[in-house]
């Protein structure tokens, strides 16, 4: 063990100092361990709606017999598994067997009659219970098992990787710490349901499907929900019925473009979440970005929502990470750190801005694991060429098909361990030629950039666009100087591996210190004069002003 464990008195193991069971979830679904079978992408997605639809959110009180709970629901029907969590208040999530159990249990459910104020009735799936005579303070209840929905605080995480027997453990230790839980998941897809059935009082049949990082296996626990309305399964359904020589249209109202269609769409369903949707808070409709989108909080789960329409393009590239995440075990781990180290030096931010995303970071670890020899990714060449007739996807003209069938792609021989690769990345990136090459999964090797951003990430889909268009230069200079110092804090570890003498944060941990790399970036060069600092500013604020409020660049 390294000496820093022995400072902090490290419990056991990692599992048991955080009291929590291993996280089956997150291997199960993406297929991360070997030996379990990696399910496609719209299985996954078929079979978590198909949950949420059949799943109800409950605001509890605080003091509460699960047993009798569990008991009182049940008269609606068999419930396959539910949980609680905590969240300014209790609360439960409670999957039915059968959707038709939600039904019965809202049709003995009332409409609150409030004092001064009056209620809007609107029946959904998300109930308050209520006791009709509170339970004895003095009884003695077991207490009720919550799932925690927040990751680890910085001081637990710091802990555990310091304590960590080798990088490599260190960097799965930040994944499983850090990856979205079963319940968490299971939460998203129920709000996204609840979204659904708000949007559906007007365009019955509609989907509201979540896409980023909520789906594509490299959510932090604590992300934002991104979801899309999705109102072409309609028009699948009108494909259908259409036989003989008769063609039925509906008659509509035309708009003078696509946009507008989406501005339209999107101010309405935003009007209806703000006045009618449950827990529904701080509804903002941002409808002239270049992606229009309502922004809200779900104040029951708590997630920040990003709702948009027309975005399948999105949706394909969430299916295509969420391959690529799938197809080694070393990808999410990698991409994780990376994350987190990224957020750690404030190189990335909540805030909309001329830095670095978190998508664009991912794109780039899946560049750089396609360059290895032999290359730990294919290529989105490649897996297209292994496409079968099923797997053919046109969206607006692009050509978004590759192989869906994880069988068919060939593992990869490449042993490379993660301590090497984390090490190689930053050294690699530290030393790429961004001001004339451009970074390309689709081909998997350095091109030409075709246009003068510091930064060019070409979209995978709509290749002419390029993903990190909102990155200035100051930005892209702050990645490259702590890449390089990231490299030379691990050399410098390796050659310090044989006297570990001195009690300091070691590997993943000392990178994430921001101190570390504050200081040697100190010692190492002079604080730059003013004026080039507010030069810098203003280049950061003259492109996060170029650019629209949403980091959907391209
Ligand atoms: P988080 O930072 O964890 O939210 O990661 P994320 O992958 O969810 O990113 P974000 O919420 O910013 O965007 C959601 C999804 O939109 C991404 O996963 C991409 O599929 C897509 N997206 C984001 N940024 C861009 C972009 O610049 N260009 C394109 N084409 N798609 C983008
Ligand atoms: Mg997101």
């Amino acid at each position: 063990q390294r000496p820093l464990c022995r400072l902090l008195s490290c419990p056991g193991t990692v599992a048991a100092a955080l009291g929590r069971e291993e996280q089956s979830s997150g291997s199960a679904e993406t297929g991360s361990e070997n030996r379990t079978p990696k399910k496609r992408f719209s299985e996954v997605q078929k079979e978590r709606r198909e949950q949420a639809q059949r799943t109800v959110l409950i605001h509890c009180p605080n003091k509460l017999s699960e047993k009798k709970f569990l008991k009182y629901l049940s008269q609606h029907g068999s419930i396959n598994n539910h949980f609680f969590y905590e969240s300014f208040g209790l609360y439960a999530v409670v999957e039915f067997s059968q959707k038709e159990s939600v039904a019965s249990l809202q049709n003995v459910t009332r409409t609150p009659s409030l004092g001064t104020e009056a209620a809007i009735p609107f029946r959904s799936r998300y109930f308050n219970l209520k006791l009709k005579t509170p339970l004895n303070q003095t009884s003695e209840q077991p207490s009720i098992q919550c799932r925690t929905q927040s990751s680890p605080s910085s001081r637990k995480l710091f802990e555990l990787l310091c304590c960590a027997e080798s990088v490599d453990d260190q960097l799965d230790t930040l994944l499983r710490e850090l990856q979205l839980t079963e319940e968490d998941t299971k939460l998203r897809y129920l709000t996204c349901s609840l979204i659904e059935d708000v949007a559906a009082a007007y365009f019955p049949d509609c989907t509201v499907r979540p896409f980023g990082s909520s789906v594509n296996s490299f959510g932090k626990l604590g992300c934002d929900l991104d979801m899309f309305l999705d109102l072409d399964e309609i028009e699948k359904f009108s494909t259908h019925k259409a036989s003989g020589n008769f063609l039925m249209e509906f008659q509509v109202k035309n708009v003078p473009s696509e946009r507008i269609a989406t501005q339209k769409i999107l101010s309405v369903v935003g009007e209806c979440l703000d006045h009618f949707g449950p827990g529904c808070v701080g509804v903002q409709k941002i409808l002239n970005a270049r992606c229009p989108l309502v922004r809200f909080s779900h104040q029951a789960s708590g997630f920040q929502c990003d709702l948009t329409t027309n975005n399948r393009i999105a949706l394909k590239s969430s299916e295509l990470l969420y391959m690529y995440g799938a197809l080694d075990s070393r990808v999410r781990a990698l991409v994780f750190s990376i994350r987190c180290w990224a957020r750690a030096h404030s190189l990335t931010s909540s805030i909309p801005g001329a830095w670095i995303t978190n998508f664009s970071l991912t794109m780039m670890v899946i560049f750089f694991l396609q360059r290895r020899s032999p290359p730990i990714l294919p290529t989105l060449d490649y897996l297209k060429t292994l496409a079968d007739a099923e797997d053919k996807c046109i969206i607006e003209g692009h050509n978004c098909t590759f192989v869906r069938d994880f069988n068919r792609i060939k593992p990869s021989g490449n042993a490379e361990t993660l301590e090497l690769l984390l090490k190689e990345f930053f050294e690699y990136f530290g030393n790429f030629a961004f001001n004339k090459n451009s970074i390309n999964i689709r081909q998997g090797r350095e091109q030409n950039k075709p246009e003068s951003s510091p930064l060019h990430i070409q979209n995978p889909f709509e290749t002419s666009l390029n993903i990190s268009k909102n990155v200035s230069q100051s930005q892209l200079q702050k990645f490259v100087d702590l890449a390089r110092e990231s490299a030379w804090i691990l050399h410098q570890e390796d050659k310090d591996r044989l006297s570990p003498s001195n009690n300091r944060p070691w590997g993943l941990a000392a990178l994430l210190l921001p101190s570390v790399a504050n200081s040697m970036s100190l010692a190492k060069k002079k604080k730059k004069p003013a004026s080039e600092r507010i030069k810098n500013l203003l280049e950061s604020i003259k492109s996060s002003s170029t650019e629209n409020s949403t980091a959907t660049n391209g």
